[in-house]
């Protein structure tokens, strides 16, 4: 069960009109096409690493458990500090953790959910019983300055929750998880190059551009409805609860219209859709317990709520989970 939450975004704001200094945009268009006014951005001393511990830190106070109860930290990432090794080592260090479980789950925008899910799955095996799982991203460092259809959309910011076991019928009951993947759509997001079977510019097969991330926004859209839709209703199914029983749609925070598509395919009413897109943009893998957080903080959510939680990303990957709200103060 979820047991505290907690988040963190970088110091550097970055609105819509900075951005259209230096891009052949604007603030109308960005509002009116993805429903975000504003993004943050980390500072090159910044790593994900460091917005990682960050909402670690503030999930940890929230379950008010100390360090030395968390025994496994998962970090959900697109962009880790390195390409070798793992990022959530050096989280569970810099949070002071000592010996423990770390390792990070690579899934895009659906990072997270795999994360909860893995998390889940250790703690049922009695392999982990406190689990850090965070999704956090520095996703500026990847995208590609001149690229107006990215770079406009997508932020950094880090989002955690800390888990453990409990029983089904406890306010923060984790319920049924589906997951999913099509590998045939691998091109439609993607950072070509940098691994070893493609080496970035200073290999020189790719040029500069392989570096950056790339997205067929149009046809992601589509299947970004599709497939989040498909999910839930499953999960719902499996869950046992009727849609009017949903309290809470969180899904993945990646362009407005897409979230009001899919409430509306759901069938559930656009202010029962959490919203946070308009102030922090797309962040990848941290967009689904960044979404929490702000909602718990605004104290949206009520302890024993119904939460619908679904996410679309590269892989392309998928999934969704059932969850009910713990009864937690916001820190
Ligand atoms: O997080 C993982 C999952 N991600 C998603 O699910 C994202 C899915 N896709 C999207 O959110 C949208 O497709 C985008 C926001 C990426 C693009 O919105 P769109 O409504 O699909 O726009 P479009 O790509 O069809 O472009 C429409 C027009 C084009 O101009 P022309 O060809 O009609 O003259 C683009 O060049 O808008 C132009 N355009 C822009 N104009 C101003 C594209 N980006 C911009 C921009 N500012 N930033």
């Amino acid at each position: 069960m979820v047991a505290g939450v907690g988040s963190r975004l970088p110091s550097r704001c970055v609105t819509n009109d900075d951005l259209a200094r230096t891009l052949d945009t604007s603030d109308e268009w960005i509002r009116a096409r993805t429903g975000i006014a504003r993004r943050y951005v980390a500072d090159a001393g910044t790593d994900t690493s460091d917005l990682a511990a960050g909402a670690a830190e503030r999930a940890l106070a929230s379950a008010r458990l100390s360090p030395a109860g968390v025994d496994t930290v998962i970090v959900a990432t697109t962009t880790p500090d390195r390409p070798c090794p793992a990022t959530a080592p050096t989280v569970a260090a810099k949070l002071g953790l000592g010996p423990v479980a770390a390792f990070d789950v690579s899934a895009v925008c659906s990072g997270f959910l795999y994360a909860l899910a893995t998390a889940s799955g250790l703690i049922a095996s009695g392999a982990a019983e406190h689990v850090v799982v965070i999704g956090a991203e520095t996703f500026s460092r990847i995208l590609d300055p001149a690229d107006r259809s990215t770079s406009v959309i997508f932020g950094d910011g880090a989002g955690a929750v800390v888990l453990r076991a409990g029983t089904p019928d406890e306010p923060g009951a984790l319920g049924p998880l589906l997951l999913g993947s099509d590998g045939t759509g691998v091109d439609l997001i993607t950072v070509p190059a940098g691994g070893p079977g493609r080496p970035d510019a200073a290999g020189a097969d790719t040029g500069s551009a392989g570096r950056y991330f790339t997205m067929q926004g149009k046809k992601v859209f589509w299947l970004a409805v599709q497939r989040m839709g498909e999910c839930a209703a499953t999960v719902l199914g499996r869950a046992g609860w009727r849609v009017e029983d949903v309290d809470w749609l969180v899904s993945h925070q990646a362009n407005h219209r897409i979230t009001a598509r899919l409430a509306d395919e759901i069938g559930i009413p656009p202010e029962r859709s959490v919203s946070n897109i308009a102030e922090v943009g797309n962040t990848a893998a941290a967009s689904i317990p960044l979404a929490l957080d702000h909602a718990h903080a605004r104290r949206l959510f009520r302890p024993g709520d119904r939460l619908l939680l679904t996410a679309f990303g590269g892989g392309l990957t998928w999934g969704a989970a059932a969850l009910t709200w713990p009864a937690i103060d916001p820190v």
